[in-house]
């Protein structure tokens, strides 16, 4: 059952504190744990995962996998996945529920659309609203058959074992969309080739060629064509999973704007398509140090120190939002607390999040005193080195929405209340027992002062 079916809403109040501090972990990342777990129903063979991200999102596609006969399980302290190979799924006795989360549903469709199964595919309000036609479109040009000519969850769908390749060039910068290709490619005879303008995460193809799949990826005309080979033959591997870059950027908020702040996050993804936020907190003057660089299962991980900084405003360059998209909300936050403004352009892609994160997030600022708009696809905040709070944020079933107001509550004047903490438990249920630990303070409505 997912955490919006549960639900009485759950608001929840963060005031200022004194310095955070600390060393921590933070739980896997939500990326590598859908790919693990996917990947390894489609391989040969048992895949074992260790750092699964144990959450909501996840689990879904860990139920999913199971229903279409390849069953994920925890077994002691890891995940195991027994693969059915290549094209070995079968037809799931009922509908397949993603939940929240957009990376299971959208890549899910690739994989269904490879097996000769027909499969209901649902989610919960949020999911329900976001597009899905960027997916089906490329995949009904590979062979896929969608009942009714829907283009939201929820969806029936008409795989089959005989998918054409294709050569398509992403017109919007999605990885979930070049990924469901990507799978869908593994799956049909012949080359199939996304082209991308921009570089988004490439999990996808890293954990692929780690399973053994052909996956080559070269730069032409200024875009990158990303081909894979059909009738792929996968083999279960060991995963291990590092500590989620996106769920870590709150940590690293946190720290940046509560004064006197010093927190170490070990063992975080550092994949370069995936960094921008911190990049861009350095440039902000942000007192941000990656050390202990590594590689971990062919992804880079590295542990992230960060104190508590004076910041400036500055422009995000547009075509850096890829390699950042889910992080906006923490960074506007931390642009509330820098001097003088914090221009973000290119946030088309923001309106289509598990909410239209750049209206929320606006919104959020606004009822806490920052003066924040946005203008097309720009989101604009004029930071004023301080934040008055007050307010309280609707959250929108958006997980990254309450956890970024919370961040914000923590060196606001006066609390900060989210309406409701229950979507965190999709991406991210360590969040507060995390931040208390580092010495934050949530109270429920009712207790706040
Ligand atoms: C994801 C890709 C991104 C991101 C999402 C996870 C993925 O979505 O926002 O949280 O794992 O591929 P888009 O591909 O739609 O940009």
């Amino acid at each position: 059952m997912s955490a919006e079916t549960n639900s009485v809403p759950r608001p929840l109040t963060s005031r200022t504190v004194p310095a955070l501090s600390g060393t921590v972990r933070v739980p896997g990342d939500k990326s590598i744990s859908h790919r693990a777990l996917i990947f390894g129903a489609l391989a040969a063979g048992t895949t074992r995962i260790s750092g699964l991200l144990e959450a909501e999102d996840v689990l879904n596609t860990a139920k999913a996998l199971t229903a279409l006969g390849a069953p994920a399980q925890k077994s002691g302290s890891e995940w195991q996945v027994l693969g059915r190979g290549i094209g070995g799924l079968r037809a799931p006795e009922g509908p397949l529920d993603f939940g929240n989360s957009g990376t299971a549903a959208r890549l899910m469709l690739g994989v269904v659309a490879g097996h000769d199964i027909t499969a209901e595919l649902t989610g919960d309000a949020s999911l329900q609203k976001r597009p899905m036609g960027r997916v089906l479109a490329p995949l009904q040009q590979m062979g896929l058959g969608v009942e009714d000519g829907r283009d939201r969850l929820p969806l029936v769908v008409r795989g089959t074992s005989s998918l054409v390749p294709i050569v398509y060039e992403l017109p919007v910068p999605s990885a979930q969309v070049k990924s469901a290709i990507l799978l869908a490619g593994l799956l049909a005879s012949g080359e199939t080739t996304v082209i991308e303008r921009e570089a988004t995460r490439d999990h996808t193809e890293r954990m692929l060629r780690y399973f053994g799949a052909e996956v080559v990826a070269r730069d032409e005309d200024g875009r990158r064509h990303i081909t894979v080979s059909g009738d792929a033959e996968l083999t279960g591997r060991a995963v291990n999973v590092p500590g989620d870059a996106s769920s870590a950027a709150f940590l690293a908020a946190a720290a940046l704007i509560v004064p006197g702040s010093d927190v170490t996050i070990k063992g975080v993804l550092v994949n370069p398509t995936r960094t921008g936020f911190y990049l861009t907190l350095k440039e902000m003057g942000g007192d941000v140090e990656l050390s202990n660089a590594r590689e971990e299962g062919g992804e880079p991980v590295a542990d992230i120190r960060v104190r508590a900084s004076k910041l400036t405003g500055v422009l995000v360059p547009a075509e850096r939002a890829p390699s950042m998209i889910d992080e906006y909300p923490a960074l506007a936050v931390v642009a509330a607390f820098a001097n003088g403004a914090t221009r973000m352009p290119g946030l088309a892609e923001l309106k289509v999040k598990e909410s239209d994160r750049l209206a929320a997030t606006v919104a959020g600022l606004t009822a806490n005193g920052v003066a924040a708009r946005a203008e097309d696809d720009t989101m604009i905040v004029e930071g004023a080195g301080r934040v008055a709070g007050g307010g309280t944020v609707e959250t929108h079933l958006d997980h990254r929405i309450a956890m970024a107001f919370l961040t914000m509550g923590l060196a606001a004047e006066r609390p900060v209340t989210v309406d409701d903490t229950t979507m965190v438990a999709t991406s991210f249920p360590e969040f507060t027992g995390l931040m208390q630990g580092l010495g934050a303070s949530f109270l429920a409505p009712a207790e706040a002062p």
